[in-house]
């Protein structure tokens, strides 16, 4: 492993620890996908061998499979009416806590376990913050069904995107059982709410990578060892 990306994972433990410090007893808590999410629970883990008492609900079957590995009592979605807080992470975040997400795939379970929280704590390195968002790429969960069909009408738009492979010759699919186009947006970048009501419109599109007006607080690790709340 190189010294950077060692420095890096320092930065994402510093920040999932610091959330799983923000847990509290008899929390009802969304457990983010990603490797900064995977600190976090790892953290709670740790919490919960302690005597934490906690209920978890997984944003993806990888998040699920750690925090059962580890031991945190999991339930269904279907079972609660709402979440106290969910920690996940982020590709990208602005000074308005507007975020990209779906780097990981988990983005539809993300969105809908985040958006049924009363507060979503995003855990991020530095390397996330941006002062414009979108000069990465977008991800966008289509239907398998016409996806092709799909993907040009996302073209008419100018919105050009790659589908998400596995490897050479097998398309991504996520947990949902559907694909990913990631898509490279246009510059100038423009109004993204309007972009993103208009991605939205294409029938086959299921959700986009945009998270907007739902992230609370955000902990920032650093590569120092520390970490920093915005
Ligand atoms: C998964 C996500 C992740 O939260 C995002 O990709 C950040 O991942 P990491 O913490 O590994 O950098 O949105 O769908």
């Amino acid at each position: 492993m190189g010294k950077s990306s060692l420095n890096n994972s320092v930065a994402k433990q510093m920040a999932g620890r610091a959330a799983a410090n923000l847990i509290e007893n008899g929390m009802i808590v969304g457990l983010g996908t990603g490797s900064t999410a995977n600190y976090f629970i790892d953290s709670l883990i740790l919490r919960c061998k302690e005597g934490l008492k906690i209920k978890a609900i997984a944003t993806s079957k990888q998040s699920y499979i750690r925090a059962q590995n580890g031991g945190i009592p999991l339930i269904d979605i279907n079972d609660i009416s709402i979440l106290d807080v969910t920690v996940d992470g982020a590709d990208q975040i602005d000074s308005q806590k507007q975020m990209i997400k779906g780097a990981g795939g988990a983005l539809l379970c993300e969105k809908i376990i985040a958006s049924s929280s009363r507060e979503m704590i995003v855990v991020i390195d530095e390397s996330k913050l941006v002062k414009t968002l979108g000069n990465q790429l977008l991800p966008v969960e289509i239907v398998t069904f016409g996806f092709k069909a799909t993907m040009r009408k996302l073209e008419l738009l100018g919105l050009s995107g790659i589908l998400r492979m596995s490897d050479s010759s097998t398309p991504f699919t996520t947990d949902m059982g559907n694909f990913i186009v990631d898509i490279q947006l246009p510059t100038p970048i423009r109004d993204l709410e309007v972009l993103n009501q208009q991605i939205l419109a294409i029938p086959g599109v299921i959700e986009t990578g945009f998270f907007f007006n739902i992230a609370g607080r955000v902990i920032i690790g650093k590569n120092d060892g520390s970490y920093q709340l915005f």
